[in-house]
């Protein structure tokens, strides 16, 4: 099989990416322009300002990643876009640049799903390692800025047990999401209302370490209620996966329910309230405001900029909102991995970057002797390469995309 390089766009929220990726397996180049000095004033990704800024950055960030990779438009086998979910306007404009080019160049568009392409990130990187290896079923936490999904993927049309790409095509079950905010942006919510600026999550990470995990006890949800979201033939209710089998059929509570029907599913708008309510009642809004003003008026703060305007109360309220989000996200995937049984899990996403979630589920997972795989901190975060990465099955599969196709915000991964 001769190599194929493709080149991916991703565009779906507030980065513009593009990356060049041998034959599913080598990053040959991978270009990420970030908007957050765009979107910062503002606390969180403005979707008009996004599609702008897309605009402004997907002809440039393109020409880097075929400069990069020592390729132009003619040498590259196929393109690769990101159909969603995302922002639509922001997917458009990807979408859109993405077909103009597949229909001068002549060449095959694949339209990838953004949550495959987090998953396809690990697997990038395990063939690039040289892992070809990897034990099936898998199952997958995606934790990013909007979405907190389990699946559980299956590598179907295998041949001879390894995961040597080609001639493979992946199937996904997603058996739990978040009910309300998704972890990410339960870390940008908390770190806004506590004057840290925009994204939350890195700089958590980092002042975490500095504060007591143990002195504030939050309380992680309990999810009782079916998820009207989903089927309703489907019984979605939460039960503590401790006292069931990994396999077949149980009765509890006098009905009866097989692993299909169990699902694992978060919430993270409770444990913002509950940050909220504990800023009101141990009156720090006066020194939150302040602090929002004093980083406001510096250019790229840097972790001493931070703990010179955070006292030790806010230290630890971090520390511990951020200890209560890790042990929730663990415990959970860990049950289900239990229940369903899987033999591998990859964590991935932008909230994949935490050092204190991979090595709490490196330890814990360990416990349990299942291996656990990251993407690199680059591929975790929104990266093209994850979407090229993705689409290179469909390459093989020549699961094209149709010109008409278009944006899908809410596209489900199955
Ligand atoms: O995957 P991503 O780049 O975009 C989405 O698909 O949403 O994820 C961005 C999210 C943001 O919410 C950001 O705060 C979070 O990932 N994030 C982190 C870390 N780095 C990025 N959350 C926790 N710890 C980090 N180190
Ligand atoms: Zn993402």
């Amino acid at each position: 099989m001769p190599d194929t390089f493709i080149l991916g766009i991703e565009s779906s929220c507030d980065e513009t990416a593009a990356a060049v990726v041998r034959s599913g397996e080598q990053v040959v180049s991978n270009v990420v322009a970030s908007q957050i000095a765009t979107h910062q004033p503002y606390g969180g990704v403005v979707p008009e300002l996004a599609s702008r800024e897309h605009l402004r950055a997907i002809v440039p960030v393109v020409r880097q990643a075929l400069a990069e990779a020592g390729k132009n438009y003619e040498s590259i086998d196929a393109l690769a876009v990101t159909q969603g979910p995302g922002l639509a306007g922001a997917l458009l404009v990807g979408i859109s640049y993405a077909k103009a080019l597949a229909f001068a160049l002549e060449k095959p568009l694949i339209a990838v799903n953004h949550l495959e392409g987090h998953i396809h990130a690990v697997l990038l990187e395990e063939r690039q390692k040289g892992n070809r290896e990897l034990q099936f079923p898998v199952l997958a936490l995606v934790v990013s800025g909007g979405h907190t999904h389990l699946y559980l993927a299956e590598l179907l049309s295998l041949e001879s047990g390894s995961f040597e790409s080609g001639g493979e095509s992946w199937s996904y079950e997603n058996i739990g999401h978040t009910r309300d905010d998704a972890a990410g942006e339960a870390f940008d919510k908390v770190a806004k209302l506590l004057g840290l600026g925009y994204p939350g999550g890195p700089v958590i990470d980092r002042l975490s370490k500095h504060g007591d995990p143990r002195a504030v006890k939050f309380g992680t949800a309990q999810i009782k209620h079916p998820d009207r979201k989903t089927s309703a033939s489907i019984q979605n209710i939460r039960v503590d996966p401790g006292v069931h089998a990994r396999d077949g059929e149980q009765v509890r509570g006098g009905r009866a329910w097989t692993p299909a029907t169990t699902r694992f599913d978060f919430s993270y708008s409770g444990i913002k309230t509950a940050v909220l309510r504990y800023v009101e009642t141990h009156g720090l809004a006066a020194s939150i405001e302040a602090r929002r003003k004093a980083l406001g008026a510096i250019i790229k703060p840097k972790l001493e900029d931070y703990l010179a305007h955070c006292d030790k109360q806010t230290l630890d309220l971090v520390a511990s909102f951020q200890r209560t989000m890790v042990e929730d996200l663990v415990s959970k995937t860990l049950a289900a991995a239990r229940e369903y049984d899987v033999a591998t899990l990859f964590v991935t996403g932008g909230v994949a970057a935490n050092n204190e979630l991979r090595q709490t589920f490196e330890q814990e997972s360990a416990l349990e002797g299942l291996p656990v795989f990251f993407p690199s901190r680059p591929l975790s975060t929104d990266n093209a390469a994850m979407i090229a990465a993705a689409a290179y099955p469909k390459f093989l599969a020549k699961d094209f995309a149709a010109m008409d196709f278009s944006a899908e915000a809410g596209l489900a991964l199955r």
